[in-house]
């Protein structure tokens, strides 16, 4: 069983007096894994993983700029004490109000489409910002916990397609701008033969870029660094995923013969083990052979075991791992056979060993600090669920 974040007490108070459903961060999670995360030039944080305003002043105070990906980011991150400066706007696209987000605040840009390179150039021409682009770059193969999130390859509709790279440096240059960085995000899992793959990748990526007129001197290797979800799954060698991408800056950096600032941009990493939603169980009832626990929180809450078929381990506050338990299905209120968060990637039931519950009793949905209160929505005309960071 997953350890909790917090206390029993604890949550059981934090749901007292705010009620439930809850996502519940723990800041020292969070600065943890800034922590192990040294060594690269710049901690980018993909807000889109957990913009809470409390995460985003917290990551914040600890040195970690953000990448921004909508207006609506853009603004929760100045709201939030970013400077222009330290926010990354990156998308496949502008949408008119990004655009008009960009004019108001110049900000840096990384571009995954190259209709984009022309679009800034106009931007900056009646508004002004930045020179420097970095191009967000589709290497030709990809890698993710799920088909939906493969972020490479040519079904992915992210990043410049690499054979158009030289081509997009050109039109760049002469639209004034300079490209200062290339960025590949496409996941990289604990699988070591990708990640050299995609080093190789960006190392030829950037000769390329540098022929054709570009001078790069910012790499980012993107996000994608993966937690274990469940137990038992290895965490992330760190070690050997530093080195891959220090040593590719290195022999990057030898060749062009300058300075390169290395980039890493987890989302998931950063937060995803710091949250959890505590759920109230509101009764409990057989269908057949299947046991379900019906909860208060729902797939408006929590989207990704919907969605991709994801899976977060489920415990009851007060279970231990001498508690006796049996397969259940924990499913949510909403009017919709699919909101369940216990299936496996086909949408197949997949039962979790939970106690003997009873209406009232409190289950945690662990690892819910990443994608859970930031894709919530309110359908069926539900209110969004209470977050909040506890800190000490
Ligand atoms: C450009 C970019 N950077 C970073 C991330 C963060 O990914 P993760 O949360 O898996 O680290 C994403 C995720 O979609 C992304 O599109």
């Amino acid at each position: 069983m997953k350890a909790r974040i917090l206390p029993d007490e604890t949550l059981r108070k934090l749901a007292a007096q705010h009620g439930t459903p809850l996502y519940v961060y723990s800041a020292a999670v969070i600065r943890e894994r800034v922590r192990e995360l040294g060594g690269f030039d710049r901690i980018r944080y993909a807000q889109k993983a957990n913009a809470h305003p409390e995460v985003l002043r917290l990551l914040r105070s600890l040195g970690v700029v953000v990448d921004a990906v909508s207006a609506g980011e853009v603004r929760q991150a100045l709201a939030a004490g970013y400077q222009p400066s330290e926010i990354v706007y990156t998308a496949d696209l502008f949408d008119r109000r990004a655009l008009e987000e960009l004019r108001r605040h110049p900000l840096p840009v990384n571009l995954g489409s190259d209709f984009m390179i022309e679009q800034y150039a106009e931007l900056r021409e009646k508004s002004g910002g930045p020179r420097d682009i970095l191009l967000r770059i589709n290497p030709g193969f990809g890698h993710g916990h799920a088909r939906k999130v493969n972020t490479g390859g040519e079904t992915s509709k992210h990043g410049i397609w690499f054979e158009q790279l030289r081509d997009c440096v050109q039109r760049a240059v002469r639209c004034g701008l300079r490209v200062h960085g290339l960025h590949l995000h496409i996941g990289s899992g604990t699988d070591f033969d990708h990640l050299v793959r995609v080093c190789q990748a960006m190392e030829q990526l950037c000769m390329v870029a540098e022929e054709a007129g570009a001078h790069i001197e910012v790499l980012s290797g993107g996000g994608g660094l993966p937690i274990p979800y469940r137990m038992g799954e290895p965490r992330l060698d760190l070690v050997r995923y530093k080195a891959a991408w220090m040593e590719t800056r290195q022999r990057i950096a030898q060749r062009l013969g300058r300075t390169i600032t290395l980039e890493v941009e987890p989302g998931r990493y950063l937060v995803a083990e710091s949250g959890l939603l505590l759920t109230e169980v509101r009764g409990v009832k057989q269908s057949g052979s299947v046991r379900y626990a019906i909860v208060d929180a729902g797939f408006h809450n929590l989207i990704r075991p919907a969605m991709y078929g994801a899976y977060h381990q489920i415990s009851a506050l007060g279970q231990t791992e001498r508690t006796a338990t049996r397969p259940t299905v924990v499913a949510g209120p909403r009017c919709e056979s699919g909101d369940v968060f216990t299936v496996d990637t086909l949408g197949h039931l997949l039962p979790q060993a939970l106690p003997d519950l009873t209406c009232g009793d409190l289950l945690c949905i662990h690892d819910t600090g990443a994608y859970g209160a930031s894709m919530a929505s309110t359908y069926n005309a539900q209110p969004l669920a209470a977050e909040v960071l506890v800190d000490g």
